[in-house]
């Protein structure tokens, strides 16, 4: 195991030394010794570890389950969701073993050469309360699981084996959600000159930004004395568009303006990234070099024109998301967040708010290449507590440092539009809230000048008299549409964001009659009607949003609750179990799109229509009976056909909030066959159709994945979606078969997820049932390049096999 530790580290070393003199960053992936549960003496460098467990980090310990009831069962009254009487919640936060505490034991090596060096070891986040020792000291610790932080190492450095120690320590009643648990996100060791440019010391903003030309200030802090520093700025072509030299620095920092001259300006449409290249000199000698990625773009919030980017008016169409990836959990993965925002630009999403902590650096990286725009929040709690042992235990001694952390490490994210001190926190009442909301929007704005700062409020009447909303940059509401026009009149910044709206539940393919409206509504089988009338006691309806984000121009936008569906807070079941994840996405804990989706994506997408249909068409036993079919289309008209029988025409119209955006046929009457809708345009023509026949058994297995081609890196995932068809090819969509995987070749089975949020089944062991006809199965890479080949498998079903190429 060491001599591999040995190998990993010094091929590292090797690589980024040739590619570049200075610096060199070596991330901690592999190789690490995990146990769950105390251990005595586990910092000291000759525990002996050889009976832990090995993994790799980023590592989620709880993922692996199994689910159940009692961990963590909260027996509390949700004051936020107007609860007085307590009861006991199970699953809320995912019923998965995060409690307890966790270690992590690392061995690396160090060279003579290195002694001499400036050595940072950085975490990205650890789940939570991390104690750092090295070679047996402790060298540190932080409180908040999702704060990035480093330590500098240097002096605690030994020639050749150093072992790294890591206690976590997660409490109970501590969260809201499925937190997850562990070295979740990368560790990484940066080694540079003690004469170096600072750990995130890198400021870049645009401060002049037209067609013609923008102006690029960057600010580099750094240590040290009579150093020069070099900036290049290159294009995406790596082409040099700007350079300068300078030796004048000011309190150890230079302050460079350059010019880049007809820049392509950053945009969701246009993700146009240019890189700056600072280069720390002292006299010829290169000390340091930092190359930081950003893009040219200009924001703008006002009264008059709403929120503006690059000169333009426009809303957020943003989702909220939770940071877990369902069966992965909470182990940051690139292939994982690639396709969920692959998923959301298919959607016609153009924002993302990371609800309701720090996002991954990942996830921001992609947001800049991909082109979303970012809500980057912080806490979903500050001195009051909305669960006992939550951020309310850190928040005097940490919020100021975990801020700080936020803003340094990610500012140069064109992506990043907006910052977020707050969600729902009970100090919305009261005059010490008003004054710890000033006093972390200082914060931020000290840090970081160019962006404002909003916070999620449910407390509306409240923040309207006490001054809470008023003196924020952004008034965010969550839910209470009743209450924006009030908000507006009231407070002074003349527009109003929709912070979190929505919050509509739904379970993937399931139906309930009769279709009715329904506030917090609950069925024996634990699943919410995908009719999409389903909502809960402090939320509301898509349309309802979708009216005052239509009709109001001073709301800038929404940011709807969810996205993906997410592991814990399972409302409307927060008591019943069976229940552990949620069910407000508009794509399912599997990443399969709900009919929600289309719902969004008909108004959302506007490059590509949209027609989809529901509900399935297999409903034996309802023949005869009114069976509701609803249309969510970019068209404004269609006719229906039952059997090649018309059911009418429906236009959008305002009689109601749901005729206004989706067609609704509600006397159906159900008989098995054809339902085929023909959307019509303006004129009445015939524009696109859409059939869905009812299936019979099912009879076949079909495989979809979403890249055949993936990396040989042994993280990289491809990500099938199982379905069954019947023998005529027609999909089936209650199917329910008990399926079984297998993987040869060059990759590894790595997790299955049929986003069914009742389902107790582990998301590692290579079976599972389909849920309203489906699933998904996730494939790993190995370090090997060539194929790998996932066979699915079940009873009276003809299999099937699908092969991708690991590069
Ligand atoms: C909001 C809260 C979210 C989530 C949501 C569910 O009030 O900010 O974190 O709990 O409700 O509807």
């Amino acid at each position: 195991m060491l001599k591999n530790t040995l190998v990993h580290v010094v091929l590292l070393f090797t690589f980024t030394l040739s590619a570049q003199q200075t610096r060199r960053v070596v991330t901690l992936e592999e190789d690490w010794k995990f146990h769950k549960g105390e251990a005595t003496n586990a910092e000291t460098s000759d525990f002996d570890d050889a009976q832990w467990q090995t993994v790799s980090v980023p590592h989620d310990w709880a993922i692996y389950g199994p689910f159940d009831k009692e961990i963590d069962k909260q027996t509390v009254a949700i004051t936020q969701n107007g609860e007085t009487i307590p009861t006991e919640k199970t699953g809320r936060t995912g019923a998965l073993p995060f409690t307890g505490t966790g270690w992590y034991r690392k061995n690396f090596n160090i060279d003579a050469a290195d002694l001499n060096k400036k050595v940072l070891l950085l975490f990205e986040g650890a789940m939570s309360e991390p104690e750092v020792y090295l070679n047996g000291k402790k060298i540190g610790e932080w409180a908040y699981g999702y704060a990035y932080f480093y330590f500098n190492i240097s002096d605690a450095l030994l020639e050749g084996q150093n072992t790294l120690a890591v206690k976590l320590s997660n409490a109970e009643f501590s969260s809201r959600w499925y937190p997850g648990a562990g070295l979740y996100r990368p560790v990484s060791l940066i080694i540079k000159d003690p004469a170096s440019i600072d750990q995130w010391g890198t400021t870049i903003t645009t401060p002049v930004v037209t067609q013609e030309v923008a102006k690029v200030n960057i600010k580099t802090n750094f240590s040290s004395k009579n150093l020069s520093l070099k900036t290049t700025i290159y294009d995406a072509q790596n082409l040099v568009v700007a350079q300068q030299q300078t030796p004048v620095s000011y309190d150890q920092q230079f302050d460079q303006n350059l010019k880049v001259v007809k820049p392509s300006l950053w945009s969701p449409e246009n993700p146009y990234l240019y890189k700056v290249v600072t280069q720390l000199y002292s006299g010829d000698d290169l000390k340091d070099e930092v190359a930081t990625k950003f893009g040219i773009r200009s924001i703008n919030y006002s009264a008059e024109n709403g929120f503006q980017l690059n000169g333009e008016t426009r809303k957020f169409k943003g989702v909220c998301l939770h940071h877990d990836l369902g069966p992965l959990g909470t182990a940051v993965n690139k292939a994982a967040l690639r396709r969920q925002m692959q998923i959301l630009k298919d959607l016609g999403c153009s924002a993302i708010r990371s609800a309701h902590n720090m996002p991954s650096f990942e996830q921001l990286e992609l947001a800049d290449e991909m082109g979303f725009l970012f809500l980057a929040e912080s806490f979903d709690e500050w001195k009051k507590p909305k669960v006992k042992n939550g951020y309310n235990r850190f928040f005097d001694d940490y919020a100021e440092k975990d801020v700080v952390n936020l803003v340094r490490a990610t500012r140069n994210h064109p992506s990043i539009v907006m910052w977020s001190t707050g969600n729902e926190v009970p100090d919305q009442y009261g005059s010490a809230g008003v004054k710890r909301a000033l006093w972390l929007q200082n914060i931020f704005h000290r840090e970081d000048p160019t962006r404002p700062v909003t916070v999620g409020m449910d407390q509306v009447k409240a923040t309207m008299e006490s001054g809470f909303g008023a003196i924020l940059d952004i008034p965010g509401l969550n839910y209470r549409v009743h209450l924006y026009e009030e908000a507006y009149e009231k407070f002074p910044q003349g527009f109003i964001l929709g912070s979190e709206t929505a919050s509509t539940v739904s379970s993937r393919g399931i139906y309930k009659f009769p279709v009715e409206k329904a506030s917090m509504k609950e069925y024996p089988d634990f699943q919410s009607s995908s009719y999409d009338l389903e909502y809960c006691s402090w939320s509301n309806l898509p349309e309802t949003d979708f009216m005052m984000q239509d009709d109001k121009p001073w709301v800038i936008g929404e940011f709807v609750w969810t996205g993906f569906d997410y592991l814990g807070e399972p409302t409307p079941y927060d008591t019943s179990w069976p229940s552990r994840s949620s069910y407000f996405g508009m794509i399912d804990l599997a990443g399969i799109p709900k009919d929600r989706y289309y719902l969004y994506r008909s108004r959302w997408n506007t490059e590509d229509e949209t027609l989809h249909m529901l509900p399935h068409w297999n409903w034996e036993g309802r023949e005869g009976k009114k069976t509701p079919v609803f249309v969510y289309t970019s068209y404004d008209r269609a006719e229906l056909f039952v059997n090649g029988k018309s059911q009418g025409i429906r236009i959008k119209n305002d009689s109601t909030p749901q005729t206004r955006y989706r067609l609704m046929w509600n006397d159906v009457i159900y008989e098995p066959g054809t339902l085929k809708v023909v959307a019509l345009d303006k004129n009445g023509k015939q524009a696109a159709e859409k059939t869905i026949t009812t299936a019979g058994k099912p009879h076949q297995i079909i495989l979809e994945a979403d890249r055949k081609t993936i990396t040989a890196n042994g993280k990289d995932l491809s990500f099938v979606t199982v379905s069954v068809v019947d023998k005529n090819g027609n999909p089936c969509p209650t199917a329910t078969n008990a399926l079984k995987f297998k993987v040869t070749g060059k990759g590894n089975f790595k997790a299955v997820c049929n986003g069914d949020p009742t389902s107790l089944a582990s998301f590692y062991e290579p079976q599972m049932k389909l849920f309203s006809g489906k699933l998904v199965v996730l494939v790993e890479s190995t370090k090997n390049p060539g194929n790998l080949n996932l066979e699915v498998s079940g009873k009276q079903l003809k299999k099937a096999t699908i092969s991708i190429t690991t590069l």
